[in-house]
């Protein structure tokens, strides 16, 4: 892949998203977590206004989780809020407040994996290390023509970042992801990388599918679990709810409402109050 072609394709064409303004790296890591499995436009005042409410690590370690999960409502895969709540409170017990700006301290983090740790580190830091989600495992692919696994898609990626330019590289590389190499339709005509690519297109079957960090579809969300658990932690947002009213809230039967309350228990999101009340965890004041 030519660097210079895709740097200066992204200079002219590149996104301007909100959080390409910031180096601060509770704002990094917050927009990275929320476009883990939420689409950028949704992201985009979310983010604003999680930040308005959560401005760094201090402020959102000082609050009970269900502050934050009230602030995560509608989002969806709540256990990120969980986790970035976990974060800032082991970076104000365990550092300081200081966020770590390498890869194993940032690996520590709850939550963060080999790609977020890696984002904070080229988004905040500006370091020259490559991050590999699945936009980017996608068009490595379809560059080598072959299936890669993670260790190759990683290794691949970290050849490519010019020095000094790690920040620039991989925005460059997400926006070509997002917006030229697509996962179902590939504009090849319009890809500045596109006379180092293997695949142009086909005719032959897509490298990317089953290829390392290329997500398969997400199952549909009416009638899931996950529409029936954000229907209960919506209730909860409201105030405690007792487990008679649990089916009603979720729309669900008797035994399918005790079952999702008992997993929001288990991943620790939500708690069983003195009365018989479930409650968002931590929140205790209200009744
Ligand atoms: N997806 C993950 N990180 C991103 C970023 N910084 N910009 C756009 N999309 C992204």
């Amino acid at each position: 892949m030519n660097p210079g072609a895709l740097l200066a394709w992204a200079a002219e064409h590149g996104r301007d998203l909100p959080w390409r303004r910031t180096r601060d790296p509770w704002g990094v890591l917050v927009s990275e977590v929320m476009l883990q499995q939420t689409q950028v436009a949704r992201v985009v005042p979310r983010w604003s206004a999680f930040l308005d409410r959560f401005p760094d690590v201090d402020t959102c370690a000082a609050v009970p989780l269900a502050d934050v999960l009230r602030e995560w409502q509608g989002l969806g895969y709540p256990r990120r809020a969980r986790n970035l709540h976990a974060a800032a409170t082991v970076v104000v017990e365990e550092h300081d407040g200081r966020f770590p700006d390498d890869l194993d301290g940032l690996l520590a983090l709850p939550g963060v994996g080999p790609y977020t740790a890696r984002a904070v580190l080229a988004f905040a830091h500006e370091r020259d290390v490559a991050v590999v989600d699945t936009n980017v495992g996608r068009i490595l692919a379809r560059q080598h023509g072959t299936r890669l696994t993670p260790k190759e898609a990683q290794g691949a990626a970290d050849l490519l970042v010019p020095a000094g330019e790690g920040w620039a590289w991989n925005q460059a590389v997400l926006d070509l992801g997002a917006m030229v190499c697509g996962k179902r339709v590939a504009a090849c005509d319009r890809c500045p990388v596109r006379s180092t690519c293997a695949w142009r297109g086909g005719p032959g079957d897509d490298p990317a599918e089953g290829s390392a960090a290329v997500s398969g579809r997400q199952a549909p969300f009416e009638g899931s679990d996950r529409q029936a658990r954000g229907r209960l932690l919506a209730a909860l947002a409201e105030g405690p709810v007792r487990a008679d009213r649990f089916a009603a809230v979720v729309d669900r039967d008797a035994a399918t409402a005790d079952r999702l309350a008992a997993t929001l228990v288990e991943e620790g999101l939500v708690e069983w109050g003195d009365v018989g009340e479930l409650r968002l965890h931590g929140d205790r004041n209200r009744t």
